[in-house]
């Protein structure tokens, strides 16, 4: 009797030391799973992370743009997922000939009246493009109002120009070269035409692709197109969205992520180019001011399209400072600051009378896609410096 109770005695300590060691293999195993997956992979980020936090978001990013973290969005917002833009190969033939002569052009201050400016006075291949300044000089040293932008990706954009005002390239080059603040051809082109038609050089070039002795309008435009087809460069992002992980350090991740998430960039920057192709009042209309700029409204004449301007392209954004329509801020760093406020302010001046009245309501309709947070030093460094893998 008793060697049975003690048997089963036994078999019940064995059972029970059993149960107990797969309890606690089922506990650890929990416990380290949870420590993985328990640093949460949104804007709950952690604002100093560990190297164990930050190998884990590598980890989340090391795969296709479609299972990466979710982007935080707000209602209203157009949100196409990142991917590598497909750049256009360097064109052959005729094209590659008229790309020539437009590359000429570009930095030929001929297309001006005063024979003083060419587009690389303002789009100047060191600058990124652009011209390092807030708002160009042009045609007598006249003071433009808006920035420069970087030329990297304008063929892969459309519209063109900060309120979108130019559907193509084409289109887009007779703006400067009629602007009387750039190049100042108010004569409906006849002079710019027969200064490039006393050229033998360009003449002969132009002969050699278009077969026609004499150069048109439309001849310049292209040759300008076809050469700023040929500008965009593939990016250190491009490459990590391809699939080389290796292209991005830890804190640049860690900038895509906040880019994505806490700081809520991604609403409007987003797909290949990282502009949405949309039209957004962040309340820089400066409305009443010296800097007034009432943005798409000076397109459309709708009054809710005020202070309204196209998001831009983020491509190669490190070297086209300063930054927006109007170049106020001067660095990446700032402009992160001026959107963890929440955008700018549009004073109202009760004194303003319809109907500038009715404008002056619809500038300080900030977008819905905005909205304030926080970033500490370090995360503001780590956007910046995903900003600048771009
Ligand atoms: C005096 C300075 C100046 C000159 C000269 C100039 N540009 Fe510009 N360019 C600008 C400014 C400023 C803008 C933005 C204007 C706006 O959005 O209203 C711009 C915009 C553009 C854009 C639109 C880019 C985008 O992403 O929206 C293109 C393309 C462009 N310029 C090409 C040219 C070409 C080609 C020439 C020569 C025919 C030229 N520019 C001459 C200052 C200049
Ligand atoms: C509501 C849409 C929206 C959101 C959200 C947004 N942007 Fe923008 N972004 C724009 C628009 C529109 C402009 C042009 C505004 C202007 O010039 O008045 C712009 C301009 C910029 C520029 C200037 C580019 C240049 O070439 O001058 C930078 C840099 C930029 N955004 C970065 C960011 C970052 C970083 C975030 C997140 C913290 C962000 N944006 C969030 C719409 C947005």
């Amino acid at each position: 009797m008793s060697t049975i109770r003690s048997a089963v005695l036994q078999a019940n300590r064995t059972a029970s030391a059993i149960a107990l060691a797969v309890l606690a293999i089922a506990i650890f195993a929990v416990v380290a799973l949870r420590s993985s997956a328990m640093v949460p992979l949104d804007a709950r980020f952690p604002t100093s992370p560990s190297t164990t936090d930050l190998a884990t978001l590598r980890r989340a990013y090391a795969t296709e743009p479609s299972s990466w973290p979710r982007p935080r969005l707000l209602p209203g917002a157009h949100f196409a997922e990142m991917a590598p833009l497909s750049i256009l190969p360097q064109p052959t033939g005729k094209a590659r000939d008229l790309a020539r002569i437009g590359a000429k052009l570009f930095e030929d201050p001929l297309l001006s009246a005063s024979g003083h400016i060419a587009c690389q006075s303002c789009h100047n291949r060191r600058l990124g493009w652009g011209d390092g300044l807030p708002t160009s000089f042009g045609h007598g040293r006249a003071k433009g109002k808006r920035n420069a932008p970087g030329l990297f990706t304008a063929a892969y954009r459309s519209p063109l120009f900060w309120d979108g005002r130019s559907s193509s390239l084409e289109e887009q080059a007779l703006a400067p070269l009629a602007d009387n603040r750039e190049m100042a051809n108010a004569d409906n082109f006849v002079g710019l035409l027969e200064r490039i038609n006393a050229s033998d050089r360009y003449r002969a070039e132009f002969a050699s692709v278009t077969g026609r002795p004499k150069i048109d309008l439309e001849d310049v435009t292209a040759a300008l197109a076809e050469f700023q087809r040929t500008l965009e460069r593939q990016t250190r992002f491009d490459r990590f969205l391809e699939g080389q992980t290796n292209a991005l350090s830890d804190t640049e991740i860690w900038g895509l992520h906040l880019f994505r998430t806490k700081a809520g960039c991604a609403n409007c920057h987003n797909g290949p180019t990282l502009s949405d192709g949309r039209f957004h009042n962040l309340g820089l209309s400066f409305f009443n001011r010296t800097l007034e700029d009432l943005g798409r409204y000076g397109v459309t004449g709708n009054a809710e399209d005020t202070g309204k301007f196209l998001t831009p392209s983020l491509r190669h954004v490190s070297r086209t400072g300063p930054y927006m329509h109007n170049g106020i801020f001067p660095s990446l760093a700032g402009t992160v600051r001026f959107y963890e406020g929440g955008g700018g302010r549009v004073r109202i001046d009760e004194t303003v009378t319809p109907p500038r009245r009715n404008l002056m309501q619809e500038a300080a309709k900030k977008s819905p896609q905005l909205e304030p947070f926080e970033l500490t030093p370090d995360e503001v460094a780590a956007l910046v410096a995903y900003l600048q893998t771009l």
